[in-house]
């Protein structure tokens, strides 16, 4: 009797988010991106991350990163609406939209994982006891999402490695304020990641290591973000 074919067990579309890293490269991690200067950011980025520091402060905190976490996905969303419509275009040019249908799944990991990265902060902000206020949690960080969501889109179709310049960018000032805030806060070694989204995310030795491995993913969002800026028809 032959074997039963499993069909459907490998054609998992599903992209795995960025690598999980032992305690030891996390460290090594955060001290690369330590040593590595900040992006040149332009206007645009700039017209973000001001007013965030202003209300949010200049130094890294849960409920900071809660409300830049909730802005991270934006970018990701609109690329995935945007690839529908190209989907739509180049619907007659099978392996153009296959390329395409890549990113848009790409896209959706990418909300995913900054998915997890939202979820994480507002438990580490619930679990010190920090308040967030209306006004400038969940007003200000939608009016910036709104803003954010439409300069994207229309970026990526004026030229999309001006959209992909803006996220490399948003996620490049992301990855030095995780590992910034690691770095002032020796404290948070000692502290155990209190594993609530274990299952989904993975457990880490302490939240210092929890915040460098968010750290470390936006460093990779960063990178494919720049490596896109080469043409999808090149
Ligand atoms: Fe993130
Ligand atoms: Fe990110």
């Amino acid at each position: 009797m032959g074997t039963a074919i499993e069909y459907g067990a490998d054609v998992a579309e599903r992209p795995s988010g960025p690598p999980k890293l032992p305690s030891g490269r996390l460290r090594y991690a955060e001290s690369e991106t330590l040593a590595t200067p900040r992006m040149r950011y332009g206007m645009l980025a700039r017209m973000m991350f001001t007013p965030v520091d202003i209300l949010y402060g200049r130094q890294g905190s849960f409920t900071k990163f809660a409300m830049l976490e909730i802005i991270a996905r934006v970018p990701y969303q609109a690329w995935e609406r945007v690839g529908y419509w190209a989907l739509h275009r180049h619907a007659g040019r099978s392996v153009l939209a296959r390329r395409v249908f890549d990113r848009i799944v790409d896209a959706r990991a990418d909300q995913d994982n900054e998915q997890w990265h939202l979820l994480i902060m507002q438990d580490l902000v619930q679990r010190n006891g920090m308040r967030q206020s209306w006004l400038r949690h969940r007003v200000l960080p939608w009016l910036i999402s709104f803003f954010y969501y439409h300069v994207s889109w229309v970026l990526f179709l004026i030229r999309p490695a001006w959209s992909y310049r803006l996220n490399a960018e948003f996620e490049d000032h992301a990855e030095h304020e995780y590992m910034s805030f690691v770095a002032a806060h020796p404290e948070l070694d000692h502290e155990p990641d209190p594993g609530t989204y274990a299952a989904e995310y993975g457990r880490f030795a302490s939240v210092a290591d929890l915040v460098r491995q968010i750290g470390h993913d936006e460093r990779v969002h960063k990178l494919d973000s720049l490596r896109r800026i080469t043409p999808l028809h090149g």
